[in-house]
Order: C-alpha cells, then structure tokens, then sequence
C-alpha cells in the first residue's frame, strides 16, 4: 500500500477555488519540501513544462536570492513559490520583467488596504523601508521564445533576530495585518495580479506598467548609490525606472541608464 501523500500548507483544491476563472492560467504543484522551487521549475521548463506551471513549497532546503544570495524562510513565516512563463520573442522583449512582477505583488497586497508598501528597483517589496518580498526572475533563451521562472518569497512573520545576513532588515505581513490573510485567499491574489500583469507586460513590455511602478517607487528623488556587478559605484538622485525598466540616476554629468545593480540608499 502506498504510503498517503505529504500533507501541504496549501491544498490545490482550496487554491483552485479561490483562484476561480483564473485558475485555468496555472497548472499547480504543491511540495511539502524542495531545495528551491525555481531551480526545480527551471528543470521542468527545460523538459517542456506548461506556460503557467506553479511551484510552492512549504520548505527550501537551498532557497536562493539574487547574485547567488540565499534564501533563508520557514513554512509557517513565508510563502515560496515559482511560477514558469512562456513569452515569444525574443530577450529584449522582457526588459523590466522583475519590475512589473513588483507592480503585480503591491497591486495583490494592496487589496487588504496595507500601508507603506513600497518598490526598490529593480524587484523588491518593501514595507515601511524592510524588505517583505524578494523576486528573482530567471530566464532563458530559445528559437521562438523565452521562458521566465519567476521566483516570490514573502515574508508572512519576521524571522528571528540573529537569523540570516539581510541587506535590508526583513518586514512582514504581520506587522501590519492582524490576523493574517488566509494562506489560500492571499497565494490566490498574488497569483490572480500576477496573471494581469503577466499578461498586459506581454502585450506592452514593462512602459505600459511604469506608471503604476513609478507611483509606487519607495525612493524617487532621494539620493542613492547604485553598486554594480564589478563593484563599481555610482551616486546620484534616483528618478525611477524608464519605459524599458532601466533606473535612472541623476548625477553630476546628467541622467544616467542602469540595467544591474544593487541601489542603496545614501544618508542625507
Ligand atoms: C532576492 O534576492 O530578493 C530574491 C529572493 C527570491 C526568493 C524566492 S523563494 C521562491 C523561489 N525559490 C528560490 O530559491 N528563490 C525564489
């Protein structure tokens, strides 16, 4: 006799309901424990896995953030999931991808009328100044298209002080909502939002959403310092994203362009 699958935080059922119409957009998969759904979903998009394809997992063993930092949540505290999408084309076509993935969360979030939610360029969540969502957008190349696995962690309870190295102090949910949004109704709002956006980026790229990323930018015109890949560093006024999800970064000698980085803010 086979033994009873794992029971999960989120039962595909009770998701699917809440999900409604826009239930048809995603083929669901629920995991009890996976080293990081994104590098499993990565694996199945190779093997020609469905536009839509969801992952959430109660626990990473190996959950990853951007520039090959970790990942660090706990089932009860977090929601972790990844999402695969298809788009046809080609790689310049998804330019400002991760900002509108931002648009959509504070979109889902705003729902329950939460204050002080923010976006940092170029993919994170904050809430009053911590980070309560990271987003790690991976993407991959083909003949005709280019698939995104879109990777979500979002903080529900604030992990225990001495827990992990944050670039930004860690919020969550629970600071602000009591009690907390079921687990079902909010994966199912985020996942709705997603959908929209996913599909409006689709038709428009990132310039049809940056009015909304713009209204939401937790740092426009404040003075900030942008530290790129190789480290070099630059300093300027942020001034938000452009039509193509570039950041732009008042300086001495005139608005630059940034396309990667880690921005900072400066102290006055
Ligand atoms: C960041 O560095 O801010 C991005 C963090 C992204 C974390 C999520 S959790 C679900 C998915 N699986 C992973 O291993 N990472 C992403």
């Amino acid at each position: 006799m086979n033994a009873p699958a794992a029971s999960c935080l989120i039962e595909p059922d009770r998701l699917r309901a809440r999900l409604g119409a826009a239930a048809q957009a995603f083929a669901l998969e629920v995991l009890p424990e996976c080293e990081s759904t994104s590098t499993l979903l990565l694996d199945r998009a190779r093997g020609g896995a469905p536009s839509g394809s969801l992952l959430v997992a109660d626990r990473q063993t190996a959950g990853r953030g951007r520039r090959g930092r970790q990942w660090l949540s706990s089932p009860a505290a977090s929601l972790t999931f990844s999402l695969l999408w298809r788009f046809p084309g080609g790689l310049a076509r998804l330019a400002g991808l991760s900002l509108a993935v931002g648009v959509a969360l504070v979109q889902a979030l705003e729902q329950y009328g939460i204050a002080g939610l923010g976006l940092k360029w170029p993919n994170d969540l904050l809430l009053d100044g911590g980070k309560l969502a990271g987003v790690l957008v991976e993407l991959e190349s083909g003949p005709r298209e280019v698939l995104a696995v879109i990777g979500i962690g979002l903080n529900l309870q604030l992990p225990p002080t001495g827990e992990g190295e944050f670039l930004h102090p860690p919020a969550a949910l629970a600071q602000v909502i009591e009690p907390l949004p079921e687990r079902h109704h909010l994966l199912a709002q985020l996942l709705i939002a997603l959908a929209d956006v996913l599909g409006r980026f689709d038709a428009g790229g990132f310039a049809v959403l940056r009015d909304e990323w713009q209204a939401r930018h937790a740092w426009q015109e404040r003075p900030v310092r942008l530290l790129d890949e190789l480290c070099a560093e630059r300093a300027g006024i942020c001034l938000g994203a452009d039509r193509d999800g570039a950041l732009l970064l008042r300086t001495e000698t005139g608005v630059e362009r940034c396309f990667s980085g880690d921005v900072s803010l400066r102290r006055a």
